[in-house]
């Protein structure tokens, strides 16, 4: 069905521009209601995996749907069952307790209570206090946007957050390219870290329950890796030191992106708790959750307590047939591996865009890369933030029908600009020639345009 403009305009809840109608997809590609093809390099925001439209996964939810459709939360169900199996087999050991809920947000927002109440079911009541760093995103909703430091998200609410996490200073984050304080890595010798131990100190930490963290910042800052899994050896040995639960926020990096299950073994670190959610079920149903260490979770076990929290669709049958569904695929065509191997392609191409004089630096692991656009190659100095330069190429993007997403890194005068590719693994050579031939000429095209503006 063909609808006019007015009448798309008028089903949408803002009614500013006009949106594209999609009407299929297949592997790493949409098709719009014209039969035009668009390669979906990021897989929308970073959730498809194995690609769009594996009919087996609609076979697997058909056959879910017409034999139980829907029970509560905690019933032993064979799609529930099955889905944490294979969960359990790709968690470092010692993690095989597995929470559910439906969307990034709710996982996170069920970590962060989990790591309060696991607090006070070992005798620290005192400890509820989260720490986050800063350009830093971990969900919409008010808790979560909290521990998260996205100014321009948290802005409408900044009245609503709750003041203890509000006046918490984040934590820096560990950006090499920004670096928040103004230091060169390996001379700074990671005082990025450190300032976890200077902001518990400051907090009491006695107050502190838990620290969260992506092991690689994906939207927030366009794909940042610490130098050193240094790093995140040193945030472990802080939050042990003082008793603080330590978060891995994997909702993006979890199953298979960054070319490992999860990312936080690319650091060889243990997080007492990982958070997962789109990958999981690559889009095909919403699905998330957190991985808690079991000696956490046996703490509530042996004082006779549950972890507190509870949703109506939490554990869902046919989410969680369809999530089962997709790590089966996922194990059975060695999809973890493809993503290490297409990335590594993807990046070995990319590298040929340095010479482009807007690229400032490539960055990523697996497929999960990440391009800082700049004004001065030399510098690093962004563009003036009135060129909009991450949505004007966006724009010029998607008139070669290639979609991707966008990092949200901005200094204090909003400049900055971060293009981000997370294509499906199921990627072809060919079709990540075609992508890097494309963004090459599209950011050189843009480079000329912006030294003339
Ligand atoms: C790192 C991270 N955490 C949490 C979320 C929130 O997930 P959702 O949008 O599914 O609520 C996102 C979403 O992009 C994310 O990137």
């Amino acid at each position: 069905m063909t609808r006019s403009d007015a009448e798309l305009l008028n089903l949408q809840f803002h009614r500013q521009t006009v949106p594209p109608v999609w009407s299929s997809g297949e592997g790493v590609w949409l098709t719009n209601e014209g039969g035009e093809r668009y390669l979906d390099a990021s897989g929308g925001p970073m959730v498809v995996n194995i690609g769009h439209g594996r009919s087996e996964v609609a076979d697997t939810a058909h056959k879910q749907i017409s034999t139980l459709s829907y029970a509560m939360p905690g019933y032993a169900i064979e799609s529930r069952l099955e889905l944490t199996e294979r969960i359990q087999k790709l968690t470092p050991n010692g993690m095989d307790r597995v929470w559910y809920g439906s969307g990034g947000s709710e996982a996170v927002e069920g970590a962060l209570k989990f790591a309060i109440q696991t607090q006070q079911v070992s005798g620290r009541p005192d400890k509820f206090k989260i720490l986050g760093r800063q350009n830093a995103y971990h969900g919409s909703t008010l808790f979560t946007l909290s521990a998260g430091d996205m100014p321009e998200r948290r802005a409408p609410y900044l009245k609503l957050l709750p003041d203890v996490v509000q006046d918490i200073q984040p934590v820096a984050d560990c950006n090499c390219y920004h670096c928040p304080l103004g230091l060169e890595f390996p001379n700074c010798e990671l005082a990025c870290a450190d300032d976890l131990e200077t902001r518990i100190l400051a907090e009491g930490p006695e107050t502190v329950a838990a620290f969260i963290a992506e092991p690689i910042v994906a939207a927030a800052a366009g794909v940042v890796a610490p130098p050193t899994p240094e790093y995140f050896r040193k945030i472990r040995e802080i939050c042990d030191k003082y008793d603080i639960i330590f978060i891995a926020d994997e909702v993006v990096t979890g199953f298979g992106r960054t070319g490992l299950p999860f990312a936080s073994q690319h650091w060889d670190v243990l997080p007492d708790i990982i958070v997962f959610a789109k990958g999981v079920a690559s889009g095909y149903a919403p699905l998330s959750g957190f991985i808690a260490q079991d000696a956490l979770v046996d703490r509530f076990d042996n004082a006779g307590q549950r972890f507190n929290t509870l949703f109506t669709y939490s554990e869902h049958p046919v989410s969680c047939a369809i999530g089962a569904k997709v790590q089966e695929i996922m194990d059975e065509e060695n999809l973890i591996q493809r993503s290490a191997q297409m990335g590594d392609y993807l990046g070995r191409k990319l590298e040929a865009l340095s010479d482009i004089s807007i690229v400032g630096e490539l960055r990523g692991q697996g497929t999960l890369r990440g391009i800082e656009i700049v004004a001065n190659q030399e510098t690093g100095d962004p563009f003036p933030a009135d060129i909009n330069v991450a949505v004007d190429v966006q724009k010029h993007l998607y008139k070669r029908n290639i979609l991707h997403y966008l990092g949200y890194w901005r200094d204090d005068l909003g400049q900055g600009a971060q293009l981000i590719l997370a294509p499906p693994f199921v990627i072809e050579e060919s079709e990540i020639d075609l992508l890097v031939e494309t963004l090459g000429e599209v950011l050189d095209d843009r480079g000329a345009a912006y030294r003339k503006m």
